[in-house]
């Protein structure tokens, strides 16, 4: 899930997590934000204060972080993921501590590594990889998702918004053998899909509603799914999973 910050990637990535767990995929839910986001749209709680991946580092003799002996993505999946409803493993890079990123960067280091070797583990062959990416295309350009098959770029129906997706598509589409596809959110109506469409210059494949449902879901901190399974933008996530599915 890519786009401008605010699109609602993470929550129509967290959404769409748990519309695969329940649809019966094994999920993986990769969290590269150093912001929150992910897990309370996950319904997976707070951000643990340390990421777990950190155990996962060590430096080697001239400072540079390295997986430990032994830990492959396999096994830091099974270790330092951790449980989201509806069987859903969260795998994250660490959120930015009150003291900088010094704390983390084994962490993030990790998860770059691990997230490198995913395509490689046999295992992961029938899971669903869901990625919730930081604002804008930098990771994306520096490969911060080597797993993603399909990039999902987030707009709102605002030309800054727009202007920032179609960079993001445009940095995806480099990557040989990816695909991306645009998702409006938070539209108010037709003018506001065909807006979207006109200001990135393509059709999308889903319009998720501005629901009131999800900003409520966002002020009592539980996950959209949770808190409004009935709720049209929920409805929209679960139109795109199965659109995304049927290529
Ligand atoms: N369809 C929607 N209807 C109403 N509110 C929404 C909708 N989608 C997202 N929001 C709200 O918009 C805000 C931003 O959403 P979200 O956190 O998912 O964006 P993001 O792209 O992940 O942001 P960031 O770039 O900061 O990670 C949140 O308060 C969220 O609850
Ligand atoms: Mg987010």
């Amino acid at each position: 899930m890519v786009g401008k910050g605010g699109a609602g990637k993470s929550v129509i990535s967290g959404t769409m997590a748990r519309v695969l767990a329940r649809d019966g995929s094994r999920v993986l839910a990769l969290d590269s934000d150093l912001l929150p986001g992910l897990s309370l749209s996950l319904g997976a709680g707070p951000d643990p204060p340390e990421p777990p991946l950190r155990e996962a580092a060590e430096k080697d003799e001239d400072g540079r972080w390295r997986l430990k002996k032994g830990i492959g993505p396999v096994r830091a999946v099974r270790r330092y993921a951790t449980d989201a409803p509806d069987g859903i493993r969260l795998l994250q890079c660490g959120k930015t501590p009150r003291e900088g990123l010094e704390p983390i960067m084994g962490a993030v280091n990790a998860f770059y590594r691990v997230v490198h070797r995913l395509e490689r583990a046999r295992t992961f062959d029938d899971w669903a990889l869901v990625g919730d990416l930081p604002a804008g295309p930098r990771q994306v350009a520096f490969g911060w998702a080597p797993y993603a098959q399909t990039f999902v770029a987030v707009v709102q129906p605002t030309a800054q918004s727009a202007l920032a997706a179609r960079r993001v598509v445009r940095v995806a589409r480099m990557r040989e053998g990816a695909r991306a596809v645009l998702v409006a959110n938070r539209v108010t109506g037709p003018a506001d899909v065909r807006h979207v469409e006109k200001l990135v210059g393509e059709s999308v494949l889903a319009a998720v509603p501005a629901d009131e449902g999800v900003a409520r879901a966002e002020r009592l901190g539980i996950a959209p799914i949770d808190h409004a399974p009935a709720s049209p933008a929920v409805a929209e996530i679960e139109r795109l999973v199965a659109a995304l599915a049927g290529g």
